[in-house]
């Protein structure tokens, strides 16, 4: 099969149907815009698996999504999607960039979850964009913004109670959308632990990418933690 694309952590390959792409899950991780690299072992394995589940999920609770089947340990089919260049990310708790951007504490829960839209341009380091900046760029209109936005925070309101029955607190998670060729609106990429961060509910540890990003320590043990309460 062809490769189409190779990304940071992912490869995608045509697919053997019209329409679809074969996405491979590697182990290659970065962070900070590619500056730090690392392997970490059966991550792909994990990320391929944990999205599965994921888009099933959402599937199963009337959302749309690209997903088609897992294919093995490292693949799924999904439908070939044209992008948004947005990235959208929702919060329910400080952490990352807005602890960052705000001063606010880590780890302090928001009354009502906040979306945020990032510019998908690595050359630019992916900034922070508002509706007016999304309006210049000409990425997406206000209606799309705005359909964005509910696809995003209803996507929260499913995953956020299955997290939580595995023991699991939603943090914060990153979301990409793109149409497929009849021209419907889709969740694409990937929801995993490179993408979304996630607490142990009790004792707060960390078990997601930050464990990478912050050199913690225990990163496979913790990716491992995550497919086990996933899988379940
Ligand atoms: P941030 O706090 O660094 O802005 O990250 C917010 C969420 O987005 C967090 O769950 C991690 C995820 N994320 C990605 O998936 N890709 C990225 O490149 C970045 C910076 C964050």
């Amino acid at each position: 099969m062809e490769l189409l694309y190779e990304g940071k952590a992912k490869k995608v390959f045509s697919g053997s149907l019209p329409g679809t792409v074969r996405v491979e899950f590697k182990d290659s991780a970065t962070a900070f815009n590619g500056q730090k690299k690392s392997e970490i072992s059966d991550k792909g394995i994990v990320n391929a698996a944990v999205s599965a589940r994921l888009f099933a999920w959402l599937s199963d609770h009337g959302l749309s999504t690209h997903f088609i089947e897992q294919q093995d340990a490292r693949n799924l089919v999904v439908e070939q999607l044209t992008m948004i260049a947005l990235e959208v990310v929702v919060r329910n708790v400080v952490a990352g960039s807005l602890h960052q951007r705000t001063g606010l504490n880590e780890g302090t829960a928001l009354d009502v979850p906040i979306v945020e839209f990032y510019y998908k341009n690595d050359a630019l380091g992916d900034p922070l964009l508002n509706d007016d900046h999304i309006q210049l760029l000409g990425l997406a209109s206000p209606d799309l913004v705005a359909q964005l936005r509910q696809e995003a925070l209803r996507i929260n309101q499913v995953l956020t109670p299955f997290f939580n029955q595995r023991g699991v607190s939603l943090v914060d998670f990153k979301l990409e959308f793109g149409w497929n060729r009849a021209g419907d609106l889709k969740l694409g990429d990937e929801i995993s632990p490179d993408t979304c961060r996630l607490w142990d509910t009790i004792s707060g540890e960390r078990l997601d990418k930050d464990r990478f990003r912050r050199d913690l320590g225990g990163i496979e043990e913790a990716y491992q933690e995550i497919y086990k309460r996933v899988m379940q």
